[in-house]
């Protein structure tokens, strides 16, 4: 058992994993704790409108909004796929620009207020910022 001054070690990847992209209910079984969301929606859903640019989380070129419950609400932040790994969305919902040009209003979204463009243009330009 460690002690307090010793690490404890990282949580074992989750066996199985359920996200929502887009609206649509994903489950991934066994998912590689290695590979990233932009990896995934680019290779695994073919939603390519998510780009890769730096692949180091600087330039956000991959961006996505990404949902999850906090609280009695919903917290969304604009994420950059490209060093967002798999495992971490377990429970959590993706917006793609596929999403946005198909109007795909966040699950998470109806039942708390209606989703508006402003609402990612905010989320985005918060990103861009910090
Ligand atoms: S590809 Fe540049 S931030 Fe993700």
């Amino acid at each position: 058992m460690p002690s307090e001054n010793q690490p404890s070690l990282p949580p074992a990847a989750p066996s199985r994993i359920h996200f929502v992209v887009n609206g649509q209910p994903h489950r991934l079984d066994n998912p590689d704790p290695n590979r990233t969301l932009l990896n995934h929606l680019r290779e695994a859903l073919a939603l390519t409108g998510t780009k890769e640019g730096c692949a180091e989380g600087d330039c956000g070129a991959c961006t996505v909004v990404v949902s999850e419950p906090h609280g009695q609400g919903v917290r969304r932040r604009a994420v950059n796929a490209c060093i967002q790994l798999l495992p971490t969305l377990h429970g959590k919902e993706v917006l793609t620009v596929e999403g946005l040009a198909q109007n795909r209003v966040p699950i998470s979204t109806r039942c708390s207020r209606p989703w508006s463009m402003s609402t990612l243009r905010s989320a985005v330009s918060a990103r861009r910022v910090s």
